[in-house]
């Protein structure tokens, strides 16, 4: 029989990462990638709960894929991630005919679970329902050493799993305990990818600044990373504004590997609503530590997330947030309507905000934020921008694309330029998503 997986990703990046560590471990095991799931005799959806639209897309994609199964040779389906996690045998009640399900801390458990797998053509044979493994394990963590890889940027996850229990949000729950990863694995793990010819991390974690290990704590790992030779460009998601403190500011002001790129999400701009999220800070507080983040790092981009229509968010919070918008020009913002999420301290308040209230203060948050980064990227012209090349373009001919060190995405004529190269250009035209650059100037280090 042949072995093929096809695996789709749903959620955040630590699900992109989890994606690559399935991959990875399918691909020891003698399976390579199908193109597409129809071609694929294991089909993976690794899913998101965060919201419930995020569950539903899940939910009826994995029906779709049931419907697509291959015909022939049997075909598995699962569904993996953090809404398996949620429902557990409860997916089949909402539909999902899977061979099985599993948690985010069961991924070593799989070439197990597939080999248990009777030949399964048309769903679970025999009325049986899928096979559930939902246990949770407060020591998971994974480490990705792929034998190739094929782009010059990577994710690594420094910790899994978060401890604070934010009212609105479903994360600890399906996610765990927050653990680290010994720094050790964490410098060996990059030093791997670099091998491979990465040169720019991300470090994940829900909250990364309370990294913790063996007396390294996320300011020394940042230095510990930024001292490993070839890699680039280092970033780090997310950092909560309660625990972000004066050390990991000064460490990214004097680590040159450091991009100038700060992801503190601030949920609300009222206290008031701040303080029924649980988040441990107030908006003064948080626009101190934007404040003394941006005098200490030089040209620091910071971004947000934004949440509207939390239980009992009148008119005088969302003007609190559209105000905190307007102030603190935040370079880039994910916005979302609240979803109450079932078992959370918040689905006990009452859902209040009408959902056609809640999508007009999105979309007056989306407008307030869009005008700041269309004044950004207006001042962006003609300056020039270092970015680190990441692969040809996909809309345009004899184009690359990459990032800037603030996380724009850029495109530069592809002339005398190579993948995986940090090159500084100027910039010609600029939309609101994408600057141009006419110009490579030069080339920086190697
Ligand atoms: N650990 C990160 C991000 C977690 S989830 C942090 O602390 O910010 C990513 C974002 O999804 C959150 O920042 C929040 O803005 C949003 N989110 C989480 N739960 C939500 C819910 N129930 N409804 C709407 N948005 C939610
Ligand atoms: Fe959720 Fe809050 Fe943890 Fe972020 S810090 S994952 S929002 S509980
Ligand atoms: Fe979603 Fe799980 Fe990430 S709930 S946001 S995929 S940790």
């Amino acid at each position: 029989m042949d072995k093929t997986y096809f695996i789709e990703t749903f959620g955040c990046q630590m699900n992109v990462y989890d994606s690559e560590f399935v991959a990875d471990m399918l691909s020891m095991r003698g399976y390579s990638r199908a193109p597409s799931p129809e071609e694929a005799s294991l089909v993976l959806i690794n899913t998101c709960s965060v919201r419930d639209r995020a569950e539903r897309k899940a939910i009826t994609r994995a029906q779709q894929l049931v419907a697509l199964r291959r015909s022939g040779p049997p075909a598995h389906i699962g569904i993996i991630g953090c809404m398996a996690q949620r429902l557990g045998s409860g997916l089949e009640e909402a539909g999902c005919r899977v061979d099985f399900v599993m948690g985010p801390d069961t991924y070593l458990d799989l070439p197990r679970i597939i080999a248990g797998l009777k030949d399964r053509v048309d769903g679970p044979v025999r009325g049986a329902g899928p096979v559930v493994k939902v246990t949770q394990d407060p020591g998971c963590l994974y480490s990705l050493k792929p034998e190739a890889y094929d782009s010059v940027t990577a994710f690594v996850t420094i910790m899994r799993g978060c401890n604070n229990f934010c009212s609105y949000c479903i994360v600890p729950y399906v996610r765990g305990r927050e653990r680290s990863k010994p720094h050790r694995e964490v410098i060996a793990e990059i030093e791997h990818m670099v091998a491979l010819g990465v040169k720019g991390i991300t470090l994940l974690g829900q909250n990364v600044n309370s990294y913790s290990d063996d007396g390294v704590d996320f300011a020394s790992l940042l230095g510990r990373v930024n001292d490993i030779e070839g890699l680039r460009r280092i970033r780090f998601t997310t950092s909560h504004p309660r625990d972000l403190t004066p050390k990991v500011i000064e460490a990214m002001r004097e680590l040159p590997g450091v991009c100038e790129h700060l992801h503190l999400p601030l949920q609300s701009g009222s206290d008031r609503v701040l303080k029924i999220m649980n988040r441990g800070y107030t908006y003064g507080r948080y626009r101190e530590t934007v404040e003394l983040a941006r005098s200490r790092v030089p040209g620091l981009a910071v971004t947000t997330d934004l949440m509207v229509g939390f239980p009992s968010e009148d008119d005088a919070d969302h003007e609190a947030t559209l105000q905190a918008v307007r102030e603190l020009k935040f370079e880039s913002a994910f916005m979302f309507r609240y979803s109450p999420r079932p078992g959370t301290r918040a689905s006990d308040l009452e859902d209040d905000v009408p959902d056609d209230e809640k999508t007009r203060r999105l979309e007056e948050v989306m407008e307030a934020e869009n005008r700041v980064i269309d004044a950004c990227k207006r001042a962006l012209a003609g300056q020039e921008v270092e970015i680190l090349v990441e692969g040809a373009s996909k809309r345009e001919e004899g184009y690359l694309t990459g990032r800037t060190r603030k996380n724009w995405l850029a495109k530069l004529p592809e002339k005398g330029v190579e993948e995986g190269e940090v090159v500084v250009a100027r910039v010609k035209g600029v939309s609101r998503w994408m600057i141009t650059c006419d110009e490579v100037l030069r080339k920086v280090g190697a």
